[in-house]
């Protein structure tokens, strides 16, 4: 069962965050900019510390831990805006995903297969030093890193920003795939239709607070999301 309730008083970012979700959910967080979408994965990933309350996972607490740690216990965020290393090959970006494993001796062969077969693209480009790869296949790229994490729960924000449509279709059901692998999956997105469409219910944060939070269904037919991010 994973578990993530979020209680941040105070913080002047989030105030009062409250969620959860189950074990294989996907879960959308939706939110103009500037809403506080990154902080939140931050805070659950353990970059950013809340001011008080509580971050669970699995039942254990996780917001004292360092981020590291947090890694290792299946947490693994894909952050905004890929933070790649350009100059490092695919397969060296891979491997520094599973930089912790490594160290423990772990074998990832398995793992990089893995994320190969959900994306062939990168075993195409395996040597290709990673800047100069298209903006799809970057964060192709990104999210292959996240997974060689071995993550229980995948985080990621905002894949689909500065894709062509098709490109965001084809990441969204690697996304679909992944979570059928048995992945949960947080998604932040300010594409609230493509979130949605994965998602089985959505929080919507507003000026660091959760205004709102229902089913996919409720979500996509209510006024305020459909004002603010369908165009409706
Ligand atoms: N390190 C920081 N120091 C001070 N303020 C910060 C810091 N990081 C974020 N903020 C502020 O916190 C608020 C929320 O930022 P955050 O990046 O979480 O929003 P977001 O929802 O991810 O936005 P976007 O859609 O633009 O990515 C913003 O007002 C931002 O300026
Ligand atoms: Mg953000």
């Amino acid at each position: 069962m994973v578990m993530v309730d979020i209680f941040l008083g105070e913080s002047s970012i989030l105030q009062e965050i409250s969620m959860e979700m189950a074990e294989g959910e996907v879960i959308a967080i939706l939110g103009a900019n500037g809403s506080g979408k990154t902080t939140l994965l931050k805070t659950i990933s353990g970059l950013c510390r809340p001011r008080s309350g509580e971050i669970r996972f699995n039942e254990r607490r996780i917001d004292r831990l360092p981020p590291e740690q947090i890694v290792r216990l299946g947490i693994s965020q894909c952050p905004e805006g890929r933070r790649l290393f350009p100059y490092m090959s695919v397969v060296e970006n891979l491997q520094l995903g599973a930089y912790w494993r490594l160290r423990k001796g772990e074998k990832v062969r398995e793992d990089q297969e893995k994320v190969y077969h959900l994306f062939p693209r990168l075993k195409e480009r395996e040597k290709q030093m990673a800047g100069t790869l298209s903006g799809g296949e970057q964060q192709m790229l990104a999210i292959a890193r996240a997974l060689m994490a071995g993550p229980k729960l995948l985080m990621l924000d905002e894949p689909s920003l500065g894709l062509a449509p098709l490109v965001v279709q084809e990441i969204f059901s690697t996304i679909r795939q992944i979570n059928q692998g048995g992945v949960s999956i947080l998604l932040v997105e300010q594409n609230a239709v493509m979130a949605l469409n994965v998602a089985s219910r959505g929080y919507v944060l507003e000026m660091g607070r959760v205004v709102l939070t229902d089913h996919r269904e409720t979500l996509l037919k209510d006024e305020r999301v459909r004002h603010a991010y369908l165009g409706g």
